[in-house]
């Protein structure tokens, strides 16, 4: 273990890692992982409770996923997507569309989140130029956002800790303020939660305001989940959308989180009720096996992309619609339909009543909210006694819980779970009593 640390600390530079936290809290070496666990490189099993930042849906090295990967990279590892096709990509692209809120017409393959975002933010673009809307140039997001760091998604994305140092470089956006629902119940998602609130009204007035410079608004439907796993309410989300289509402001929907079951219906935007214009996924594309990710492409929008070469989408990566990617995802998309939706409703009823038992065991858990298979505790830092005493609340809840055997990596003072849709009941009582332990310990 150590040897690995001091190799690793040698050459590795870790993302989203302080190097002054390195000394404190390593990277922890794994050398395996089975269902809902990790396992280091001494045999000690570690919960995954955020299913590895929100990627492994059906747990860890699911044999069926397994199996479909393991024949698809013998067969036929990769080919460039320019100029060839397989029937991975092509099968797994029809049952996109086949899934996915009616209206879409094409999926543009990629293989990561960012790479989505910037996708569907050129294709707008582009879409504009050539249908003669020159003016339509802004984009629009809302405030609190999350939708990736390469830059032009980062332009998007309004937290200030990962824009503020390249803010000169990105490009001009909109913010609309986005209400908070801290209580949010799963109910709620078939409520009009949100629309009726002042932000709401005044993002509509500002998108009325800019509406005619717009290219699109991009939104994360339902959860806000770097944002502290934030819930505007699906009313929100919905009145927004509307607004901005009738205004001709294309939608571009980051299902990149959400998507897959996580908020307990295979897409978020099926709570919202309206298609957007073009949809990111990402992270559980694979069933979080493998990068891959995709746009999806409201019909007909890419019309003013035929004709003279020019009028082209000149965008590609290498390894667009890696074959064995694809072979996961049709994998997934099966045990999505064969098991996780059809025990989906009891899994969520599971999930919310452990939080609620979280909750009442916790003094320190100021509010507590539920969007199907996600759950957030906001820790209120005025009741710590005494709390961390370098007030890095993430950190000691994060190195609470490993030591007990649970991945949690709190946003701040927002502890959440997104664990794999498929967590035993013995696993959910784990990962409960874990995050009271956890908590407690932290904030006294
Ligand atoms: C909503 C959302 N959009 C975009 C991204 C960026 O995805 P990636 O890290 O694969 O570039 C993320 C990643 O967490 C995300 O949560």
């Amino acid at each position: 273990m150590e040897d690995l640390r001091a190799k690793d600390a040698r050459v590795l530079w870790h993302p989203a890692t302080h190097f002054g936290d390195l000394e404190r809290l390593p990277p922890l070496p794994v050398a395996r992982a089975k269902g809902s666990f990790l396992y280091d490189v001494e045999g000690r099993p570690i919960l995954d409770a955020i299913s590895s930042w929100w990627t492994a849906l059906h747990g860890h090295c699911h044999p069926r996923i397994v199996a479909a990967m393991t024949e698809q990279v013998g067969t036929l590892d990769h080919v460039m997507f320019a100029g060839f096709t397989h029937e991975p990509a092509i099968g797994l692209a029809e049952q996109l569309l086949d899934m996915a809120p009616p209206g879409y017409g094409k999926v543009f393959f990629s293989d990561s989140g960012s790479s989505a975002v910037e996708i569907a933010m050129k294709l707008s673009f582009q879409a504009r130029l050539q249908g003669g809307e020159r003016g339509r140039g802004r984009f629009a997001a809302l405030k609190n956002s999350y939708h990736g760091e390469t830059l032009g998604a980062l332009a998007l994305s309004a937290n200030d800790d990962y824009r503020a140092t390249f803010s000169p470089l990105l490009v001009d956006v909109t913010f609309l303020p986005s209400p908070s629902v801290p209580a949010h119940r799963h109910e709620d998602l078939s409520s009009d939660a949100g629309a009726d609130s002042p932000e709401a009204d005044e993002a509509v007035a500002s998108l009325r305001a800019h509406g005619h410079e717009l290219t699109a608004l991009i939104i994360e439907p339902i959860v806000q989940c770097a944002g502290k796993m934030r819930m505007p309410g699906a009313g929100f989300i919905r009145r927004i959308t509307q607004e901005a289509q009738a205004l001709g402001v294309h939608v571009i929907a980051d299902e990149i989180a959400v998507a897959f079951g996580r908020t307990g219906r295979l897409f978020a935007s099926e709570w919202v009720g309206v298609t957007p214009d073009l949809m990111c996924l990402s992270k559980g594309l694979s069933g979080g096996m493998l990068p891959l990710a995709c746009t999806l492409v409201r019909e007909g929008l890419e019309d003013v992309f035929r004709g003279h070469p020019s009028r082209s989408f000149m965008h590609s990566h290498t390894f667009t619609a890696n074959p064995v990617a694809c072979a996961a995802g049709l994998a997934s998309l099966a045990l999505l339909r064969e098991e996780r939706i059809p025990a989906m409703e009891g899994q969520v009823a599971a999930l919310g009543a452990a939080a609620d038992d979280v909750a009442r065991a916790c003094a320190a858990i100021g509010a507590h909210r539920q969007a199907g298979m996600i759950v957030a505790f906001d820790l209120d830092r005025d009741a710590a006694h005494p709390g961390p005493v370098d007030g890095r609340i993430s950190l000691s809840v994060r190195e609470a819980a490993l030591k007990r055997g649970v991945l949690l990596r709190p946003l701040h003072d927002t502890v959440y779970w997104m664990p794999p849709l498929n967590i035993s009941p013995s696993e959910l009582s784990l990962l409960s009593e874990v995050t009271v332990d956890a908590v407690n310990e932290v904030m006294g």
